[in-house]
This record gives structure tokens, C-alpha cells and sequence, in this order.
């Protein structure tokens, strides 16, 4: 089928080379000049694993090119996905500005040629599909006020469930695909297109192997404004779910407990299941926060007030202030002494620091007279690039981040963090103290090589007393 995807960002990037290398025609489109300049010239505009691989051999199967006119591709294809930003205004809102350009802008584009599907992948409030409808037909009118009658389309919602950092994968092999649509012959076509990954016929990539066992991928057919409140319930429920841990976390460090092997011991029960529950400096990224203020604000507009996700911004909000009260406790004071952090993108295998909890934990400690020093593998570049008033002394590598410092926090879990040598890092630091901001290290091993550890949900053990009533080492 002939397909378009608006905007090339992580969601609109990964679609359209995933349905490329499944014999779709894609053009990818984007307002941002730059980006697409990047594509074409096969660099990547962002950080993915295995995306620039996935596009090069996207191009020889259905093919794939990038624009930044929508005109020429969106007239020439079946289905039109919209995969524009959908930040959070300072009210909570969604911000449907992107959104309302593109559907304006789809109509624009149509003729009467063919039936077309316009697709929205974008995270959008509740209604929004209907929104998406009447601006397409807006857009329409605008251009083409005789055509209103004769250019046919319909209007689908196909949340996406992708994460940063395994989105070819999770786009590739998803757990399910949402389709929301109100006519059956919308559906039939979101059907047809989506038939190689449904029925996982094609050539899994070398780099990315199929999992074991994986033969159909569930449909869920649901109207749009289903469609729309799956997105929203799935990461409200998962923030959630984060937040809990979070909180069972904070209570295990007063009354002693370990909260790793007590969300071990709770996520064997297939009930509770053992994901998202690694207690922490608090989630971020670009779509929990945002999407949970976004139902709020939809659910205050229907009179109703949802505690429950009131409650999980608020613990999240106070888990990220968890290191600086760690760092006072360990250091008293916080002006002049030297924090060094490890890690800054909001997950590892990703540059993305949009609501990154490392952003506030710099900004708190920079406002407190501290000096930040950081290390990230890859975000880096993006961080100097989107926030050039944070005073952060970026290192190039976690051992000069370590140097000198008076403590460092282990804000991103990224693989290499694990295999750093302990030891010669603490030598190295003029206090070695280590806030474990994801529970990496194993806290025997840091103390033995010679930090002052503490965790989160990780209780220093208080020694036993021994037999003969004395305290033992
Ligand atoms: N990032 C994720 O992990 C993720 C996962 C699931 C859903 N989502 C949702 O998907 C949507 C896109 O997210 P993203 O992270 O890819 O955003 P992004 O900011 O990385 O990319 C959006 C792109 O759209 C482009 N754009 C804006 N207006 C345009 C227009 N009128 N025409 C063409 N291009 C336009 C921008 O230039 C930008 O490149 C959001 O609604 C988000 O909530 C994101």
C-alpha cells in the first residue's frame, strides 16, 4: 500500500520504516528541514537502536523516502498516519496545535482519486478522532470547495505502544495493535495494512530476531474514542504502577525491608507480574507525564476528579527530590561541593530528556549552590543542544565525572554503568559516596569497594546482635 507518515520523530520514524520493511511505500514528512535533510542523507535524527539499519534495508523492500512538502505523497496514498507532538500545555492539555496543521493540511492535499484512511497515531485527548475529522474536512472545504462531496476518507485511531530504546522491536513484534474506527471500511484497510505484522509473515531482520513463539499479534477493534482512552488508561496504569513501587520503596527504607526481593516476591504473582515495578528516582520521558495531566484535565472537564492519577504525579514529583535529601543526609551541605551524576536521558538507550528526572535533580542542585558534573553515553549532545542554560560540566566518561566529586548519583541505569569498576572510581572521588538512583549496584559490592552506598527501598542493615549480646561488626 501507498502510505504517509507526518513528522519523523520517534513514533512517525519507526512506523514509517517498519512499514517499509514490510512492503509498504512510505514517505515520511516533516515540517523540520533539518530532519529531513539528516534522513535523506541516511543519519539519524534521533537516537534508536537498530533504526538506521531497519531504514537502509527498508529501502530496498517497499521503499521509503522523506519530504518536507505533504502535497505529492499524502495525494498519492491509501492511508496517512499523523504522528505529530502532542506536548503538554502549562494548563496540562494537550497542545493540538501540530495536529490541527496536519489534518488541515491532509484535507488540503486530497483529491477525489481514491478512499483514503487518516490515521491518527499521535497521543491525543478523548475526541480528538472526531477533532481530526472536521479539521481534514475543514482543510478540505478550504481548498477545494466543490470537491467537499466527492473526496471520500475515513478517520482511525492507532495508538502507539512503542518505548524508546526497543521501539523497533516493540513496533515489529507488538504485544497488540489498537485500531479505533466507526466504519467498516476504515477498519478493512488498517486490516490489510497491518496484515505482515499481524500475521508476522515477513523476514524477521538478522539484528533483530522474531521471539520465540510469536505467530499472531492481537487486533483490538474498538470505536475511536476507545481507541483513544486505551493510550491513556495503559500509561496512566503503568505510571501507576511505577508509583507504587516508589512508594512500598519508601516505607521498606523506614521499616527495614529490601524493596528489590519484596517487589520480587510480589511480581511472581501472575496477577501483579514482575515489569515496572524497579523502585526509583521517579519515571519521566515524554509521554507519562504529559498523558496523565492530559486525562486529568479531560476527566475535570466531565466533572470528575481522579485522585488516583492526582496522587501518582505527586509521588513522583517527591521521588525525584529523594537524592537531594539522600545527598544531605550523606554531605550536610550541598553549596560549593561537587555531584557528580551518571546518566541523563529520562531511559537507557535512548537521547530523549523531555520531563528527564536528571533535568530536575541538576536544576535543584545547581539552584542549592552545588557544582554538577555529568556523564551520559549518548544524550550528551541533546542536553547541551535543548537546555543551554543548565550549568551541568559535561565529562567524557563516567570516571572524569568521578573525579574529584563529593558524591555521585546513578541517575540512568545504562548497561555500561554496570560494569564500571567500583573500586578504582571511589579512589578517584574526594568523598566516595554513591546514590543509586535505580537500584544497579549490588550494595555489598559498592561498600566493599569502598562507597558509602544507599539506595532507594535499600536499608542500611543495622548490625545483629551476636550470642553474647555484643553488636558484631
Ligand atoms: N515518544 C514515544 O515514546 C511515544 C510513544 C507512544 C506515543 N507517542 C506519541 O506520539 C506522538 C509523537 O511523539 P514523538 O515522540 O514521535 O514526537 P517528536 O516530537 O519526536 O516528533 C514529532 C515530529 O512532528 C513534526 N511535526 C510537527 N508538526 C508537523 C506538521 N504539521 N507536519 C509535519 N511534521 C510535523 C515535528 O517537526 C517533529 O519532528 C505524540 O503524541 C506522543 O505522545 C510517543
Amino acid at each position: 500500500m501507498r502510505v504517509t507518515v507526518i513528522g519523523t520523530g520517534y513514533v512517525g520514524t519507526v512506523t514509517g520504516a517498519c512499514l517499509s520493511y514490510c512492503g509498504h511505500r512510505v514517505t515520511c514528512v516533516d515540517t523540520d528541514a533539518r530532519k529531513i535533510d539528516k534522513l535523506r542523507r541516511g543519519e539519524m535524527p534521533i537516537y534508536e537502536p537498530f533504526l538506521d539499519e531497519l531504514l537502509r534495508q527498508a529501502a530496498g523492500r517497499g521503499g521509503i523516502d522523506f519530504a518536507t512538502e505533504l502535497d505529492e505523497a499524502a495525494r498519492a496514498s491509501d492511508v496517512i498516519f499523523i504522528a505529530v507532538g502532542t506536548p503538554p500545555l502549562p494548563s496540562g492539555e494537550a497542545n493540538l496545535c501540530f495536529l490541527e496543521a496536519a489534518a488541515r493540511g491532509i484535507g488540503a492535499s486530497m483529491d477525489d482519486a481514491r478512499f483514503r484512511v487518516v490515521v491518527n497515531k499521535s497521543t491525543v485527548p478523548v475526541g480528538s478522532g472526531n477533532l481530526v475529522e472536521t479539521l481534514v474536512r475543514e482543510g478540505i472545504r478550504d481548498a477545494h470547495p466543490a470537491g467537499v462531496k466527492r473526496i471520500r476518507f475515513g478517520v482511525a485511531s492507532n495508538p502507539e505502544f512503542l518505548r524508546e530504546g526497543s521501539a523497533i522491536a516493540d513496533s515489529l513484534y507488538p504485544d497488540r495493535i489498537v485500531l479505533g474506527a466507526e466504519e467498516d471500511g476504515t477498519l478493512q484497510v488498517l486490516r490489510e495494512l497491518y496484515r505482515p505484522l499481524v500475521s508476522q509473515n515477513f523476514d524477521a531482520p538478522a539484528f533483530l530476531p522474531r521471539p520465540v513463539g510469536l505467530r499472531q499479534v492481537p487486533v483490538v477493534t474498538t470505536t475511536l474514542t476507545s481507541a483513544e482512552m486505551i493510550k491513556y488508561a495503559a500509561n496512566a496504569f503503568l505510571a501507576v504502577k511505577i508509583g507504587f513501587a516508589n512508594e512500598v520503596a519508601n516505607i521498606c527504607e523506614r521499616v527495614g525491608a529490601e524493596a528489590p526481593q519484596v517487589m520480587a516476591g510480589i511480581g511472581l504473582d501472575s496477577r501483579i507480574g514482575a515489569r515496572f515495578l524497579n523502585p526509583g528516582v521517579g519515571w519521566g520521558g515524554s509521554c507519562f507525564g504529559k498523558d496523565i495531566q492530559s486525562l486529568l484535565h479531560t476527566a475535570h472537564e466531565y466533572g470528575y476528579q481522579s485522585r488516583l492519577l492526582e496522587a501518582a504525579l505527586e509521588v513522583n514529583r517527591a521521588q525525584r527530590q529523594l537524592v537531594i535529601q539522600k545527598l544531605q543526609e550523606k554531605l550536610f551541605i550541598l553549596k560549593g561541593r561537587s555531584i557528580a551524576l551518571l546518566g541523563l536521558a529520562f531511559k537507557p538507550e535512548t537521547d530523549d530528556l523531555r520531563d528527564a528526572p536528571s533535568l530536575q535533580i541538576a536544576e535543584r542542585l545547581l539552584q542549592m549552590g552545588a557544582r554538577v558534573k555529568a556523564y551520559d553515553p549518548i544524550a550528551m549532545p541533546a542536553c547541551r543542544e535543548n537546555y543551554p542554560d543548565l550549568r551541568i560540566q559535561y565529562c567524557p566518561s563516567a570516571e572524569e565525572a568521578a573525579q574529584e566529586a563529593d558524591a555521585l548519583v546513578l541517575v540512568t541505569e545504562w548497561k555500561e554503568f554496570a560494569g564500571l569498576d567500583l573500586r578504582a572510581l571511589a579512589r578517584r572521588m574526594a568523598r566516595a559516596i554513591l546514590v543509586d538512583g535505580r537500584n544497579l549496584f549490588d550494595p555489598e559490592a559498592a561498600r566493599q569497594a569502598g562507597f558509602d552506598y544507599c539506595g532507594i527501598g535499600r536499608p542500611q542493615r543495622a548490625a545483629r546482635p551476636n550470642s553474647a549480646g555484643l553488636t558484631a561488626p
